[in-house]
């Protein structure tokens, strides 16, 4: 399969289970377990629906290696992995927030971010109505419509970011919260990784960073940014969590020194 067939599957698997993920949301959301911390929450839904995408995905790519939030890594003998959030945003889910969305990527290489390379995307978002797509040269679309990211001037750029679930990291995150509000012209934190790069990919959002955020979380949105013209970065900072980066060209360098320490 190509490129732009694989986006095909993630982004049908994607609108399967984000309709599968909604109903249940209707029906009501049991807890089933609080994970690291108090905002590290599964629901009976994400593992349903990561069961859903496993399955499909056992079906139709029997090969392929797989890697989701909730059931962890099988390695595959293609050289493809899909990289999977069965409900990124759990929170929000929880408590009838529409923010959250289904992820669905498929990287060639290893399931390291160091070492994969983005083949296709989906984001699923049924609340707001919204499916991202993204194929490796084939750009990044929504509803048929072509995605770029913004030109955005760092100076004055909306931006968004998340708090991460390791308590150990809050006083940097704060610390970059400062050092970023003088130059913003605003910040939100929508509680789903995936729709913040989505948004940055549609253009609305001019930037996003985040630190700690797990692979699944960042996926599929960094193909999208990619193929919208936009560039990705996971820097490692000592002794801290590794920081996504995200943005146009130019307020993604600028997220990028500004992490760095250099601005
Ligand atoms: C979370 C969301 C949230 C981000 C957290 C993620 P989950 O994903 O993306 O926006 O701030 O760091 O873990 O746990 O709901 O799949």
């Amino acid at each position: 399969m190509n490129p732009a067939d694989l986006g095909e599957l993630a982004a049908d698997i994607a609108r399967e289970a984000g309709e599968l993920a909604q109903r249940r949301r209707t029906e009501g959301v049991s807890l089933a377990a609080t994970k690291s911390t108090l905002a590290d929450i599964v629901t009976e839904a994400d593992r349903e629906v990561e069961r859903l995408i496993r399955e499909r995905l056992q079906t139709e790519r029997p090969d392929d290696g797989f890697l989701g939030e909730e059931t962890g890594a099988q390695h595959g003998t293609s050289g493809l992995t899909w990289v999977v959030d069965p409900i990124d945003g759990t929170v929000n889910y929880a408590y009838g927030i529409g923010a959250y969305a289904v992820s669905v990527a498929v990287v060639e290489g290893e399931p390291d971010p160091e070492q994969w390379h983005g083949v296709a995307g989906a984001v699923s978002a049924p609340v707001l109505g919204e499916l991202f797509t993204a194929a490796r040269g084939e750009g990044a679309w929504l509803d048929g419509i072509r995605l770029t990211v913004s030109d955005g001037n760092p100076a004055g750029a909306l931006l968004a970011t998340g708090f991460g679930y390791d308590p150990t990291t809050h006083d940097g995150d704060l610390a970059m919260v400062r050092r970023i509000m003088p130059i913003a012209r605003d910040l939100r934190r929508m509680g789903s990784a995936a729709i913040d790069l989505s948004y940055v990919a549609a253009g609305r959002l001019d930037g996003f960073f985040e630190r700690g955020l797990k692979p699944w979380d960042f996926a599929a949105g960094a193909i999208l940014v990619q193929e919208a013209g936009g560039a990705v970065s996971r820097l490692e900072i000592e002794n801290a969590r590794p920081m996504v980066v995200a943005g146009g060209p130019a307020v993604h360098d600028r997220l990028r020194a500004l992490v760095e320490g250099q601005v």
